[in-house]
């Protein structure tokens, strides 16, 4: 068997502020296998985003540690976080993050820039990750030209661009209606059946129960770990919504 790809022991996360210490996440102890599919649930303040910041390497814990894909992170300064970042998580956030002035395909490319990757391999494995999103026809446009359906999918293949491990995604369908929430959740899903491992935030119960498995926080700690037993296949819920999807 190997190593599960996400093994944190008493993972904590202080914040030191005026009045005195926030304890945001509180000994996280979990394991999660490769390919997995999970809901970090809980509700506002209870150390959601915390929790998935440490796991994507966006900061650094207090205490505790954490193993990604075998190697000890939780020490690492910013510069080596960064490396690992890029090497191994994409990420999606609420409000899609897109420069507004860039096209869908400058947007995808950007991960790459950092990367020392060819212009031309960039544009190649860009226009690959827009098509595998379903947006080939769209590569030319700027966001303000495109739905929040489509937006949230150029992130998403910005998050993809570099084959990442995992996906992290805090709150992905927060600005979208409940059709195109259903979309991003399916293509998530196809994601995670292709095999990368899809960690998504939430506080809405329907999309989480599109997730393999379910976690809930309460006051930074871990209060349930629970697998679902027959997740909502996305697919399905998007087919059976009469409605076609505009131009
Ligand atoms: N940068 C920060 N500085 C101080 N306190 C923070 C910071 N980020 C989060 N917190 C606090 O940590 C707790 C958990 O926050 P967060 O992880 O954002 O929760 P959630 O995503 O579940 O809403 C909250 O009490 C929040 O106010
Ligand atoms: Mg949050």
């Amino acid at each position: 068997m190997p190593a599960p790809l996400i093994v944190t022991e008493n993972l904590s996360k202080t914040y030191h502020i005026g009045g005195g210490d926030v304890r945001a996440l509180v000994d996280l102890s979990i394991a999660i296998p490769n390919g997995e599919m999970i809901a970090i649930m809980g509700p506002s303040g209870s150390g959601k985003s915390t929790c998935m910041n440490l796991l994507g390497c966006l900061d650094s814990p207090s205490g505790g540690s954490y193993r990604l894909d075998g190697q000890d992170v939780a020490q690492l300064d910013s510069d080596a976080l960064a490396s690992i970042r890029n090497e191994k998580i994409g990420f999606v956030f609420q409000q899609f993050n897109l420069l507004a002035r860039a096209t869908a395909l400058d947007n995808v490319e950007l991960p790459l820039t950092y990367g020392r990757v060819p212009r031309r391999l960039r544009h190649d494995k860009a226009a690959r990750a827009l098509e595998a999103v379903g947006l080939g026809e769209r590569m030319d446009h700027r966001p303000s030209q495109l739905s929040g359906g489509q937006m949230q999918r150029v992130a998403i293949a910005r998050a993809i661009v570099n084959s990442p491990q995992v996906l992290m995604a805090d709150e992905p369908t927060g600005a979208l209606d409940s059709r195109t929430g259903a979309e991003i959740m399916a293509l998530f899903q196809r994601l995670n059946g292709e095999g990368i491992t899809v960690i998504v935030v939430t506080h809405d119960e329907h999309v989480a129960a599109h997730a393999k498995r379910i976690l809930r926080f309460r006051d930074g700690r871990l209060v349930s770990d629970e697998p679902v037993a027959a997740p909502i296949r996305a697919a399905d819920a998007v087919a059976a919504m009469a409605v076609p999807e505009a131009a």
